[in-house]
Order: C-alpha cells, then sequence, then structure tokens
C-alpha cells in the first residue's frame, strides 16, 4: 500500500512538474511577444492601407466577412467545422454593440499577439494567433487602423457549437501551455519567413497535429488530416524539391502546379482569397523562403 502511495505521489509529482513547467513556457513565451510589442511599438502611426493588405494576405478578410450570405465586411457568422466543433467567426468591425467598437490598440493586440481577450479569457486557436503571434507590431497596428475605416455592422455574434469539453475556455490556457509558441524574432528578420509564418499561417494547415489538434514540430511537412480531414501536402523545402523557385511563385498566384493541374480544395481558397493579394515581392519572397535551408 505504502509503495503505491509513494508512487501516486512520485507520477502526481511528475505531472504537476511537466505541467507546471509548460504553463510557465507558455507565460514566459506569451510575456515574451507582449513585452517586445511593448517595447518596440510601431515607429509610424497605423497606415489602413497596408493594413488592408495584411488583413487579406492574413486571411482576417475572408474568415470574418460571410461572402456566400453576401454578408458585410468583417462582420462575421462565417462556420468553421473542425473536429472540436463548429466554430462561427465573430463580428470585427467597429460597432459598439455588437463588434470591437470599443476596443483600443491594446486589447486588439492582445487579442491577435497572444489569443487573450480584454477580461483574460482564452480564444479558441481556430483564430489562427498561433501564427500571428509572430507578427509585427507595426503590421497590426496598421491592421487596427483599417478595420477603423470598415463600415460598421450591427450582425450578432453567434454561439459556437462546440462539444461538451470543448466547451470550456481555461483548458485552452494548458493547450496553449503545450503548442503556443512565437518564433524567436531573428528568425523572422527576412521578409519571406516573416510572412510564412505570420500573417499567411501557412503551418497551421501544413503542419502535422496531433489528436489535441497541436502543431507537432517545427517542419510543414504536411497533415493527413488537415481541415475538413483533407490531406495537406508538406510544403518544406524538401518536399518542394522538384518545385522551381519560379513555380511556387506562379502556384502562389494562380493555383497552377508545375504539372499544368489547377490546385483545389482549402488551397483554392487561399490562393483565390489570400495569396493573389500579394505583391510581386513578397510573393517572391516566400517562394526564396520555401526553397531555402530556413524551411527544412
Ligand atoms: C481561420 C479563420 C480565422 C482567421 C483567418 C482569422 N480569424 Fe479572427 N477569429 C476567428 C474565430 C473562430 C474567432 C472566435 C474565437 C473564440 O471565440 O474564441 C475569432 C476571433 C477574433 C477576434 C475577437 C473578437 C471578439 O469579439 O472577441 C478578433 C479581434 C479577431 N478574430 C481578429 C482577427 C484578425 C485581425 C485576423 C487577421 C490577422 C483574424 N481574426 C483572422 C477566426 C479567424
Ligand atoms: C487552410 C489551409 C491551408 C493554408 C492556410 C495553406 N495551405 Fe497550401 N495547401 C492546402 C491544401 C489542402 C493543399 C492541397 C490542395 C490539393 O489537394 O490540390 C495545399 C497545397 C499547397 C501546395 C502544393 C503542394 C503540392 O505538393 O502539390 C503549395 C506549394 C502550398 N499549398 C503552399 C502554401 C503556402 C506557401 C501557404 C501560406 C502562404 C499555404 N499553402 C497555406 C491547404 C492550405
Amino acid at each position: 500500500m505504502k509503495v503505491l502511495f509513494t508512487i501516486l505521489a512520485l507520477v502526481g509529482f511528475i505531472v504537476g512538474a511537466v505541467t507546471a513547467y509548460a504553463v510557465t513556457t507558455a507565460q514566459q513565451n506569451a510575456s515574451d511577444r507582449w513585452n517586445a510589442y511593448l517595447t518596440k511599438p510601431a515607429a509610424k502611426p497605423g497606415d489602413p492601407s497596408n493594413g488592408e493588405y495584411i488583413a487579406n494576405i492574413a486571411g482576417c478578410v475572408v474568415c470574418h466577412t460571410h461572402y456566400a450570405e453576401g454578408g458585410a465586411l468583417l462582420a462575421g457568422g462565417v462556420v468553421i467545422e473542425t473536429p472540436f466543433g463548429i466554430f462561427i467567426t465573430p463580428n470585427i468591425t467597429m460597432s459598439k454593440q455588437a463588434g470591437i467598437g470599443d476596443w483600443s490598440d491594446k486589447q486588439f493586440a492582445k487579442a491577435v499577439l497572444l489569443g487573450l481577450n480584454d477580461a483574460g479569457n482564452h480564444y479558441y486557436p481556430a483564430f489562427p494567433y498561433n501564427a500571428y503571434t509572430n507578427m509585427s507590431a507595426q503590421d497590426i497596428t496598421d491592421l487596427f487602423a483599417w478595420i477603423k475605416t470598415v463600415a460598421p455592422s450591427s450582425e450578432k455574434n453567434q454561439t459556437h457549437q462546440l462539444s461538451a469539453i470543448a466547451q470550456y475556455r481555461t483548458p485552452i490556457g494548458a493547450w496553449k501551455a503545450l503548442y503556443f509558441k512565437s518564433k524567436a524574432s531573428d528568425a523572422l528578420d527576412e521578409r519571406g519567413a516573416y510572412l510564412v509564418n505570420g500573417p499567411t499561417h501557412c503551418a497551421e494547415c501544413h503542419s502535422p497535429r496531433n489528436f489535441l489538434g497541436g502543431i507537432t514540430g517545427d517542419s510543414m511537412n504536411g497533415n493527413s488530416r488537415g481541415p475538413d480531414g483533407e490531406a495537406v501536402p508538406g510544403i518544406s523545402a524538401s518536399d518542394l524539391e522538384q518545385w522551381a523557385i519560379e513555380d511556387i511563385n506562379l502556384f502562389l498566384e494562380v493555383g497552377i502546379t508545375p504539372s499544368g493541374d489547377l490546385t483545389g480544395g482549402h488551397m483554392a481558397d487561399v490562393i483565390e482569397y489570400n495569396t493573389s493579394f500579394l505583391t510581386p515581392e513578397d510573393r517572391l519572397a516566400i517562394a526564396r523562403y520555401l526553397k531555402s535551408e530556413n524551411n527544412l
């Protein structure tokens, strides 16, 4: 009996220590991002035209605008089906009643960089803050400046329809402790690395995930069960060995593969609503980064 208790106590201690370590690491990670935002604030006042560009290439527009039903720009209502249930995106226009009209710049940055609302509650990672945490203070400031120019909509938020265990937000804290990681800022110095790991969030679909929906590892080598159960091919430099930089560039503009096929599934939407908006320079920067040794 005594041995059993000792073993249980030991197991409890180890689980506790690992959890505490993970939580501390995540808090450290989050506080590093937040300190970086506070200590290296945007050098220039918000520029709505860059903000609109980022909102398109980052997918804020397509995920928060219900195009299929002629929904107003950024008024939400888009349904996202996941293994954890159905998420319905919120209204992020500046309506004070229905949207985020009374938010400060800091509240907005906290949501996008840390996945936290003003009260400190966690957002679900269906909002891809896992990648947006790598975005610069300037791009976030510009994004909010643009959102302020969009007409407020009074469209009401709808409640997500989630499975019993996914309904509570507190466990997202534990999830974040395990899987929410930002890249070191020097890994983002190059434009292509920044775009891929920050706004355009390629890894959100192209990296393997475990049963908890956490991205495992650092490489974008494919996910056999991507969004809607669709398989997503790898796009690490070795996966793309047969692709020339020009092939990737053309693909991100119009969706044609080197063998002349048109891409399908979610990638067709990513091209239509996100990557086709990229400037030629940014598209080329992404293609170069994907083929580089930093994307193994
Ligand atoms: C893949 C779809 C998707 C994309 C892309 C996306 N979001 Fe969201 N966003 C969501 C979902 C889902 C939620 C709700 C999360 C929750 O309830 O925890 C959300 C929540 C938010 C919120 C919180 C709103 C509130 O009322 O509390 C803000 C702000 C927001 N998103 C801004 C953005 C911005 C800015 C971008 C682009 C940089 C963006 N989103 C891109 C899906 C998305
Ligand atoms: C919403 C999920 C999603 C996101 C985000 C996404 N992709 Fe994809 N991607 C896919 C899927 C699914 C396919 C496979 C499409 C098919 O079956 O034709 C694909 C295919 C590709 C291919 C073709 C690979 C091959 O071997 O055929 C490339 C290249 C690619 N994506 C690059 C990117 C880049 C670069 C980004 C970020 C800018 C990105 N993707 C973001 C889902 C996504």
